[in-house]
């Protein structure tokens, strides 16, 4: 620690760049006014598999206003070099416009590029395309697979033939997609070799290197702004084909071009949480205690990319057991690749284990939070590292206190309310503490204020805000002495906005700089004569409100501004760094909470309100709890989606999304959202990071599923080993 005082952070400051959100100002991708620039409008496949057999794009091509009509028979042919820096997963990726072969309904074929939004999609809708079809194939459960990553410790299956109390349970989950607000989209701009995009991206780096990878041009050449994204979920840590269309019409036509997809092009240009079929074995003695775990798990992917998420984990560090033995196929079928969403991998597992755990608890007659106690392991066991900080016992006793669990009654089915049954369900919730290297940038002017960039993303999590509160602290300013930048790929490099890990990454590089800064000035003044501190031990210095001077002197001393403008210096600079420890882990670093819900099931139509939903985390420190909270309250909403509503519908004929639109994949509105609560156990883990954080946005996120469809099982009696529980499933 730095023996600064800490007064922004823990505060629950409202968003620094609130103000800007509501009247409109912050600009998003496709808001930049950029002089000159063109419409594309993509047309997508309408097969699910087969090839193109010719394209009629004379009557478009004379439409009023259009410039070009881009396909696989024109287009430029582009490097398209390998990029193993990037999120791409093994396998080749989509390479747009450059053979014949579709590869899932939806695919882009061809690209308008008009002087007008209107002229485009109108043109866009008289390319004629001809293709010869095949049938695709969806069926995630008899497809062919890739080969099994797999994990084993013990001997799982002897241990579950002589297990006394054993359960084999098969669960499935559905597509969903990550529907944020802002729809993708991307501005493209060259000026001779050098390229500009504006684009909506969770990765700004990410971004920048693919299309250099893509178009075969240095780093250098490339420059990516994305200082506003509205809402991502996991959407955007990738750079997508539209991304591609708009840099090569943009080339193609010589004047920018604007790309927007459209809320249905969202549903097959993007990502998605991918279908699993999970097999779970489980066997315990007759207290409830885990010996044995199997697990059988089958998850789609596309054809022509292998992706794969952090789904075995959960199942091998969450309890303690002797016996684990795990098989994860992904399963090649007819569909665009999948990519991270909301709690990736970890809340489909934590879906999976959890609800085996509640079932576990009826057949032993143990409650299911004392259950969670009594599998408490004391290391992490897949690995054998101590925990770096684990405080789930408290996440759990606080839950049950703060719920008033132990009132319910233990045997389900047990309570109503008129026409509806009520019941209540926990369940536990795990996410890895990821990091990775960042950079930040600080700059102390000589009228005492900073500014502090890293390229970063804000999607939504408040990132301008904490950042800014932890520069604060760091400098001993003001949060209106500091302005925190992201989002331009000139600033310094960081890792995906995503997997919950900027607080710690970028955090860590912004309070490394800052305090470097701030060690810069105390330097400069203890070391000049004509300073009050002249002489003064640095180490004993601290800065409070700009102003520097010995911790148990606070009325000695100067201010930053005194001290460079007598220097005649018109600023200071420092740069931050964050990098986690190389060599072997010395500790297993993650995140755990503890939900509890509360539903009530209309008896006879199988309708499920969530009455009450409450979510106690184990998240390290908390730089803002006000961000904190609302970053809560969109992971549990999330999940009430992911239990009861959320379903990408496919038609199997030809693999269209049969719901890509707001009307039909149903996400929560108001009337579905309960009040929700959010505790934080106190705590902090300098472990993961100099700043102490565990990251937030997941956690949040996982283990709502499972809570809520426990709950419905002790409202019912029914178990549905299916998401989402719909009504029909309940009648
Ligand atoms: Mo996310 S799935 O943290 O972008």
């Amino acid at each position: 620690m730095t023996g600064q005082p800490s007064n922004a952070v823990g505060v629950p400051t409202s968003r620094v760049e609130g103000r800007l959100k509501v009247t409109g100002a912050a600009r998003y991708a496709a808001d930049f006014p950029v002089d000159d620039v063109l419409y594309a409008v993509v047309v997508d496949s309408t097969i699910g598999r087969g090839r193109i057999t010719g394209i009629e794009a004379g009557a478009a091509t004379a439409q009023p206003g259009v410039r070009a009509v881009l396909s696989h028979l024109n287009a430029p042919r582009l490097p398209y070099r390998d990029n193993t820096g990037s999120n791409n997963p093994a396998g080749q990726r989509l390479r747009v416009f450059q053979d014949d072969q579709v590869r899932f309904f939806g695919q882009p074929v061809a690209v308008v590029v008009a002087a007008t939004l209107q002229d485009a999609q109108h043109a866009a809708s008289l390319v004629e395309v001809d293709y010869e079809a095949e049938q695709p194939s969806f069926d995630l459960d008899s497809a062919p697979a890739n080969d099994p990553e797999t994990y084993a410790r013990g001997t799982a299956d002897q241990a579950l033939t002589s297990a006394p109390v054993r359960l084999d349970l098969t669960y499935r989950t559905s597509r969903n997609h990550h529907n944020p607000m802002e729809p993708h989209a991307t501005i493209a701009s060259w000026d001779g070799d050098q390229l500009t995009v504006w684009d909506k991206t969770q990765w700004i780096n990410g971004t920048q290197a693919e299309l250099a990878a893509v178009f075969g041009i240095p780093l250098a050449s490339v420059r990516v702004l994305n200082p506003f994204v509205g809402g991502g979920f996991g959407s955007g840590p990738r750079c997508w084909p539209h991304v591609t269309v708009a840099a090569l019409t943009a080339r193609q036509v010589g004047q920018p071009v604007k790309v927007v997809l459209t809320r249905r092009q969202m549903y097959f240009g993007t990502g998605f949480r991918p279908a699993y079929t999970y097999q779970l074995r489980l066997g315990a003695d007759r207290r409830g205690r885990l010996t044995a775990t199997t697990h059988h798990i089958r998850a789609e992917t596309s054809r022509y990319e292998n992706f794969q998420e952090g789904i075995l984990a959960p199942g091998q560090m969450l309890y303690s057991m002797p016996h684990v033995s795990q098989e994860y196929r992904t399963v090649p079928l007819d569909v665009n690749t999948p990519l991270w969403i909301r709690g990736p991998g970890w809340a489909t597992a934590s879906y999976v284990i959890e609800s085996a755990m509640d079932e576990l608890a009826y057949q032993v007659g143990v409650d299911p939070a004392e259950l969670r106690y009594r599998n408490e392991p004391e290391r992490d066991e897949s690995t054998d590292l101590p925990f770096s900080t684990r405080r789930l016992r408290e996440c759990l006793a606080v839950g049950v206190r703060e719920f008033g669990w132990q009132q319910r009654p233990r045997a389900p089915r047990a309570r109503r309310d008129g026409d509806w049954l009520i019941g209540t369900g926990m369940a536990v919730s795990v996410y890895d503490t990821l990091r990775n290297a960042a950079q930040a940038q600080v700059r102390l002017a000589a009228d005492g204020t900073a500014i502090v960039e890293a390229a970063s993303s804000d999607m939504g999590p408040g990132t301008y805000t904490s950042m800014t509160q932890v520069a604060a602290d760091a400098l001993g300013l003001d949060l209106d002495g500091v302005q925190f930048r992201l989002g331009d790929s000139l600033m310094p490099p960081t890792p995906p906005h995503g997997g919950s890990q900027t607080m710690a990454s970028v955090g860590s590089a912004v309070q490394d700089g800052c305090d470097s800064l701030r060690r810069q000035a105390i330097t400069l003044a203890v070391q000049d004569r004509n300073s009050p501190l002249y002489g003064a031990d640095p180490d004993t210095v601290i800065v409070r409100r700009g102003r520097m001077s010995p911790r148990d002197q606070p009325a000695h001393g100067e201010t930053y501004r005194q001290l460079l403008t007598r220097q005649g210096r018109t600023h200071l600079e420092a740069r931050g760094s964050f990098a986690p420890p190389t060599g072997p882990a010395r500790f297993s670093m993650h995140a755990y909470g503890a939900l509890f819900a509360e539903v009530a099931v209309d008896a006879r139509l199988g309708i499920v309100r969530i009455r009450r939903l409450l979510g106690v985390f184990d998240a390290g420190r908390i730089i803002n709890p006000a961000l904190a909270d609302s970053q809560a309250i969109g992971g549990m909403v999330g999940g009430i989606g992911t239990a009861l509503l959320e379903h990408t519908v496919t038609d199997p004929r030809d693999g269209r999304i049969t719901n890509a639109n707001f009307a039909d994949y149903l996400v929560p509105v108001n009337a579905d959202v309960p009040d929700l609560r959010a505790i934080y156990v106190r705590g902090q883990d300098f472990e993961a990071d100099p700043i102490g954080v565990k990251g937030l946005g997941e956690l949040v996120h996982v283990g709502v599923a499972p809570a809520i469809a426990n709950a419905v099982f002790h409202a019912t009696g029914r178990r549905i080993r299916e998401l989402p529980i719909t009504a029909d499933m309940l009648q």
